[in-house]
């Protein structure tokens, strides 16, 4: 759905607050074929005392690019954006200035653009306010790059919104790339859409546009949206091929590693990597050792005792001297070392029971042999059955006399 390709016109006081006609067009086609528009009021203002010569301000949402007409030909421009203490300038030399996706301001909390003539103390300002209730739009907005190339977006549902609000998520990747709406979304109570998983993502232009509108039968829902540089939010997969090499003259181990997958290429020195090496019966909550952090591929364990059990594990971060996410990835698998005293005690059960069973063959077959087993295990006398005595002496009473009975 072209939701953000809509052409939203800008209306001018001078002019009595009109659209212009392609605006007036796209409006109308806008609020029909669209299930949740967005909701903008856009309004300009000049000096009351000269008549600008700049006029038919347009936003256009989908190329995030602002729009103007001139009475006069200037040979430069200048637009400016502003939101709270947030502004990006551009200088042009025609009459659209083209803001790209690296370096954009979000609108969900207004904004205020400014054309500007350099020397000619010409200035035109327009203000961009959201519409919908207060409160409707959704909040804390996070996404998470993980396993590569899958993302996870979530949100909360507006604290003022009502029951039936339903949400939609559009997002784009690059500036020339048209909004595509979320495929999966992850739905709360009621079928509310509270996030959007998404898969096969690439970071290819840094930075992504999101956005978040929605509908409700009851109110307007405010929208919301932001931009998201997706290697700051990349959530790095363990240390691959984790390996320990013991030497138990040594008394040291030598670990080894690779650096993590990640979703775009990175060299080795931007990664650091925390090892964690516990005692087997030791809590993690026990362990006495600070963690260690180094920014190598291998690391040498010096405090190896042979006869002990250690459990290692390793989780990479990015650093700051490289654009990536500076938070601890996900642990690798606990790899165990340094069995020796399990090795011994396993060996030594297994010897014990071969011994008893090689013993105990021998000694069958030479008995066999040599010995009489009458000999050596004299049969048992058995013992009288009292049961069976009782039982049979009974029988004989009733023999005795059955004739008394009858
Ligand atoms: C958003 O997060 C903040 C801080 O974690 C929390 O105080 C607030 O209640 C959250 N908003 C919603 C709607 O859950
Ligand atoms: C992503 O969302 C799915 C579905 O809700 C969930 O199972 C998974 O744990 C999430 N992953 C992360 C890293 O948040
Ligand atoms: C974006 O959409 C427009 C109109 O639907 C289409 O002409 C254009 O080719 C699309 N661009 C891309 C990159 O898909
Ligand atoms: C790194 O990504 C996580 C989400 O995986 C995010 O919570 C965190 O804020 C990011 N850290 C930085 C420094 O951007
Ligand atoms: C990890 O080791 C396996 C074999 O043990 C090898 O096939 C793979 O290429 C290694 N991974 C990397 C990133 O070198
Ligand atoms: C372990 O280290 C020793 C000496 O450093 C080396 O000879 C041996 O090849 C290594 N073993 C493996 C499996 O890497």
């Amino acid at each position: 759905m072209e939701v953000l390709s809509a052409q939203a016109s800008l209306s001018l006081s001078r002019e009595g607050k009109m659209f212009d006609t392609l605006g007036l067009i796209c409006m109308i086609w806008w609020c029909m074929t669209l299930f949740h528009p967005l909701h903008a009021d856009l309004q300009c203002m000049e000096p009351e005392t000269q008549e600008s010569p700049i006029t038919s301000m347009t936003w256009n949402w989908g190329r995030m690019e602002l729009s103007w007409e001139s009475s006069k030909n200037f040979p430069h421009y200048i637009c400016t954006m502003t939101s709270g203490d947030e502004r990006r300038r551009m200088p042009v030399e025609n009459r659209k200035c083209r803001f790209s996706i690296e370096d954009s301001l979000p609108l969900h909390r207004g904004i205020n653009f400014t054309i500007g003539v350099p020397d000619m103390n010409i200035l035109k300002h327009c203000q961009f306010i959201p519409e919908g209730m207060k409160g409707s739009a959704i909040e804390n907005f996070s996404c998470v790059i993980y396993n590569v190339s899958l993302m996870n977006c979530t949100w909360r549902a507006g604290r003022n919104a009502p029951e039936d609000t339903q949400y939609f998520l559009y997002w784009k990747n690059s500036s020339d790339e048209n909004k595509t709406e979320c495929e999966l979304y992850i739905k709360g109570e009621n079928g509310m859409h509270i996030g959007c998983r998404f898969q096969n993502v690439m970071i290819k232009d840094e930075t992504a546009y999101f956005l978040v509108n929605g509908s409700s039968k009851d109110s307007q829902i405010q929208f919301y949206d932001d931009y998201i540089k997706l290697y700051t939010i990349e959530r790095f997969t363990a240390p691959l091929n984790v390996s320990v090499n013991c030497t138990s003259d040594l008394e040291d181990c030598i670990i080894t590693w690779q650096k993590p997958l990640t979703s775009y290429w990175k060299p080795e020195h931007c990664f650091e990597y925390e090892i964690n090496i516990r005692k087997k019966d030791e809590l993690e909550k026990d362990k006495k050792d600070p963690p260690v952090t180094v920014v190598k591929y291998t690391y040498e364990f010096k405090n190896y005792n042979v006869k002990k059990q250690y459990v290692l594990k390793i989780r990479a971060r990015g650093r700051s001297v490289c654009s990536v996410n500076t938070s601890w990835g996900e642990w690798s698998e606990p790899i165990e070392f340094g069995q020796e005293k399990d090795y011994f005690i396993v060996v030594l059960l297994l010897l014990i029971v071969l011994g008893t069973i090689l013993v105990t063959l021998l000694l069958f077959f030479l008995c066999k042999r040599y010995c009489s087993f009458k000999r050596i295990f004299p049969p048992i006398p058995q013992p009288r059955d009292k049961f069976n005595i009782s039982h049979n002496e009974n029988i004989q009473t009733e023999n005795m006399f059955p004739s008394s009975l009858s």
